[in-house]
């Protein structure tokens, strides 16, 4: 880490890359506020360039202060820009080649690009440290919730112990609404395209892997690893039925798509997946598009953060906490301690043992249900919950909780469950959190 003293009168010159609805923020945050941002680090916070795919657009913000440049590599390497802010997005192409020529020209990086850093945080963050360079990247966990703050500074004199999170608002907003208008899940995804909620490539918020890329970067700053985003247990929410939504509420228990990260014996664990959670937790009790993110230490115990995960206002409020600090001499390193030190993580093989739901629809015939609770005894598992509901003509709808279980007596049980011949359709099986 390093700790450098800031030219405190001279003015701290942004280049900005990308001018979408994080970028046209940014930017009216430091017209509007330059008085409070000077006061605040002692030193004027101006933008000197500017760059983005068209430049004719209008984006309601005035942008003829600044010099404009087709080229985001050009921007990077300007010699009156001192931090370039990399609002583009994209793990390849333009954000990386404008953020490697960024570090090379001796500027400092604040960043909300999670896949770049998720991909290549690694190299790009030693590049950068070896030459006294700092990038930062609040905005891209969690929008404006200051969760990479709370764990590098807040949090430092901790060990982290579990790092939990709700990270994706789409799919949180999908949960949610499936649950309060009673709609299948084609239906609200649907809705979500239209209020422009996903992303280009929607399988990025759906299929997890968003909030993978967010889980995977606070899960190398809590347990002082090397980003590992293919370590990650990624499962998305296209699976999670209405069915299930009503079935887990009638138990208690909201769908969440959870991310959960702790150190095992077994190595690291990092899960991003739909998972049950108690209904009157904090994490049950979200709704809509926010996020939470809820961080564990030794000895400040369970710490609950919650807030907008997305928009123009909360990300380039995270963005400009970035500048701040860099404004005013603050120089952490990327993910909390010098990028060469973090370690290469075991990757936990297997979760750390849960209870699950389970639901099937059997055969209704005599013996179904012996079979399938033999199975479970079989494998070990031990029956918390069970319940059949709303019997159908010729099948029976059945639920389960089981007592804490591993994934590997899981697997085999529901292999056996195929082999009893009485199952009506493939069973479900969501995991069920301790929060
Ligand atoms: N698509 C993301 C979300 C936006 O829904 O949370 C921020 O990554």
């Amino acid at each position: 880490m390093t700790q450098t003293e800031p030219h405190m009168s001279e003015p701290l010159r942004l280049g900005i890359a990308g001018l979408g609805t994080v970028g046209v923020g940014v930017v009216k945050i430091v017209r509007q506020k330059a008085n409070v941002l000077a006061a605040r680090t002692g030193r004027p916070v101006v933008i000197t360039a500017v760059s983005a795919r068209s430049r004719d657009k209008d984006r309601g913000v005035n942008l003829s202060d600044y010099a404009w440049e087709d080229d985001p590599v050009a921007l990077a390497k300007r010699d009156d820009v001192d931090v370039f802010v990399e609002l583009m997005g994209g793990h390849e192409g333009p954000a990386k080649e404008a953020t490697e020529a960024a570090i090379a020209a001796g500027k400092d990086v604040v960043t909300a690009n999670k896949a770049l850093l998720a991909h290549h945080g690694q190299a790009l963050s030693e590049t950068a440290e070896a030459a006294g360079q700092v990038i930062r990247f609040e905005a891209a966990v969690a929008g404006g919730i200051p969760v990479i703050k709370a764990l590098t500074e807040g949090l430092a004199g901790n060990d982290i112990t579990r790092v939990m999170g709700v990270m994706n608002g789409t799919c949180n907003y999908i949960l949610t609404r499936m649950q309060s208008a009673g709609l299948p899940y084609d239906e609200v995804f649907e809705e979500a395209n239209q209020l422009g909620y996903l992303e280009a490539d929607p399988t990025l918020d759906v299929g997890g892997i968003d909030a993978g890329h967010k889980l995977a970067l606070l899960a190398s700053i809590a347990f002082g690893t090397r980003v590992d985003f293919d370590a990650v247990e990624l499962e998305g929410i296209q699976r999670i039925t209405i069915e299930d939504i009503h079935q887990a509420a009638d138990m208690g228990y909201r769908i969440k798509l959870l991310g959960v990260s702790q150190m095992t014996g077994r190595g690291l664990e990092q899960r991003m997946s739909p998972c049950l959670v108690p209904d009157d937790s904090p994490l049950g009790q979200l709704e809509g598009g926010t996020n939470m993110v809820v961080l564990e230490g030794d000895a400040v115990g369970q710490i609950v953060l919650r807030g907008a995960g997305a928009g123009e206002g909360p990300t380039a409020s995270a963005v400009m906490g970035d500048v701040m600090d860099i404004a005013r001499g603050l120089r952490i390193a990327t993910f909390g301690q010098p990028s060469h030190t973090l370690e290469q993580a075991k990757p936990a093989k297997s979760a750390t043992a849960a209870p699950y739901y389970l639901r099937m629809e059997l055969l209704d015939k005599p013996g179904a249900l012996a079979k399938i609770a033999a199975v479970m005894g079989e494998a070990g598992i031990s029956i918390d919950r069970m319940r059949q509901y709303s019997h159908a003509d010729e099948t029976a709808p059945v639920l389960f909780v089981t007592h804490k279980t591993t994934r590997d007596a899981l697997d085999h049980a529901l292999k056996g469950f195929d082999a009893t011949g009485v199952l009506a359709s493939p069973p479900v099986s969501i995991r069920i959190e301790a929060v």
